[in-house]
């Protein structure tokens, strides 16, 4: 199971710097107040909770034709819609496209150059497409597949859609030509939507077993069940950060795994939090980090910099693999590290890294993973998402919308023309005139 320690959170150890029990105590209302919001689904967005119940046959079915049939697997999707996969690729299947097959691509950003080059070393015959769009109307995400739907015109088959089950262009579409398709369930939103058919048919295409996934998030679920703040590992990471906040200023949280496997749950999470928690002047705001390669560029600033951040650890204890470091030029100032092994030297850097920052007066916390396979893979996911969600309530925000993410996509929908966003161009348009006098 993976655990929380708090200990260089708290004032037992930080002294001024650290949260007291007693400020944990103090929000006890509050606490209950989100769980309940949790538990007795008092609004929508909670139906990411009943993922861990799915049937994954169909996936399964899915990803076995594919990987019988084709040599390549490209994902068109963006946000909720390709962080959750690519974290899953990334953990699960480290430097996928050198040792297995099918080849898997991400596509998210609509930037020309990058599909230049994927569809430059890509049969597209040979190349399974899954689109994937909860919404079903996101520009980059339906741009990227008109375009590659004109170019595989007359090979229906090679798609499969996943999106909402009704709603939205997508279905539409799909229906009408006649593609595979996949459901996010209508109370799932994107950043929630990871152990859906998004995340779930790409890692059965790599390999991984999708219900390990859903059994790792359903002992989750069980772990963080109960209101006890203090038996709760994600209310208690949601709490604490809280009053980090509120009543030490601390707004940046930092997400620091300590393997290259994690370096995209860092990026997956911070999209989590960020849209999440963004909202009317609140939240924290979260930071991707990878350790050790950011304690040669970051460390500097969390130690002597502004006060305002916190940092969240992740510690891996099994990375999977260990080298030894030989035991070579023993005479030479370097000749300490032969007989320990890189796994032990990244574990002493994590570790050392967590008592500067305390010596420094500097909260931070540690996950601690046991393994990175498909069970802690969905362990870690659910209680990212729970705790997101708890904190959320705490803030006494909606965890589940994003309306700043809406408008944005609005503007560009009236900036390429789509009917009924006429009033958005023309807000453009005005806005390029204002900006037109000032460059230099
Ligand atoms: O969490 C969200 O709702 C967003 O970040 C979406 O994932 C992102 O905007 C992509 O939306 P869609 O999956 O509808 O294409």
């Amino acid at each position: 199971m993976i655990t929380l320690n708090i200990a260089n959170m708290m004032s037992g150890v930080m002294g001024q710097k650290g949260i007291s029990e007693k400020s944990v105590e103090g929000i006890k209302d509050r606490v209950l107040a989100a769980h309940e919001e949790i538990t007795q689904r008092k609004r929508s967005g909670l139906g990411f909770m009943d993922l861990i119940k799915q049937d994954t046959k169909d996936i399964k079915k899915a990803a076995e034709a594919v990987r019988g049939k084709y040599d390549n697997f490209i994902l068109l999707g963006i946000g909720g819609s390709a962080l959750g996969p690519k974290c899953i690729i990334e953990a699960l299947s480290p430097m996928h496209n050198l040792k297995k097959s099918p080849k898997v691509f991400i596509y998210e950003n609509v930037d020309p150059m990058t599909l230049n080059n994927i569809l430059s070393v890509l049969d597209l015959k040979k190349t399974a497409v899954n689109v994937i769009t909860k919404s079903g109307t996101t520009a980059e995400t339906m741009a990227s597949f008109m375009i590659l739907y004109e170019r595989l015109k007359g090979s229906p088959e090679n798609f499969i859609a996943t999106t909402d089950p009704e709603k939205g262009n997508l279905r539409k579409l799909a229906t009408e030509l006649g593609f595979k398709t996949l459901p996010i369930p209508p109370d799932v939103g994107g950043r929630y939507s990871v152990l859906s058919p998004v995340g779930l048919l790409p890692a059965e295409i790599i390999g991984a077993d999708s219900d390990e996934l859903l059994r790792g998030a359903g002992d989750m679920q069980k772990r963080c069940s109960g209101p006890d703040v203090w038996k709760n590992p994600a209310y208690l990471m949601g709490a604490l950060l809280y009053l980090m906040d509120k009543e030490k200023g601390r707004k940046t949280d930092v997400l620091v795994p300590y393997s290259d496997r994690l370096k995209v749950m860092a990026e997956w999470f911070c999209q989590l939090w960020a849209e999440s928690l963004g909202k009317q002047g609140l939240g924290l705001t979260p930071f991707p980090s990878l350790g050790t390669t950011d304690q040669h560029s970051q460390l500097q600033l969390w130690m002597e910099g502004p006060e305002d951040k916190v940092i969240v650890f992740i510690k891996v204890d099994d990375h999977g693999a260990d080298i030894k470091i030989p035991e070579v030029f023993k005479e030479s100032g370097t000749g300490y590290l032969g007989g320990h092994s890189l796994a032990e030297l990244i574990n002493a850097e994590e570790e050392s890294t967590e008592l500067c920052l305390q010596r420094a007066g500097r909260p931070n916390m540690t996950i601690g993973v046991p393994s990175i396979d498909a069970y802690h893979l969905g362990q870690l996911f659910f209680f990212f998402e729970i705790a997101t969600a708890f904190t959320g309530f705490l803030y006494g925000i909606n965890p589940f919308d994003q309306p700043s993410v809406e408008e944005g996509k609005n503007f560009t929908y009236g900036m390429m023309g789509r009917k009924g966003y006429e009033e958005k161009r023309a807000e453009v348009q005005e806005a390029r005139k204002k900006k037109a006098g000032w460059k230099v």
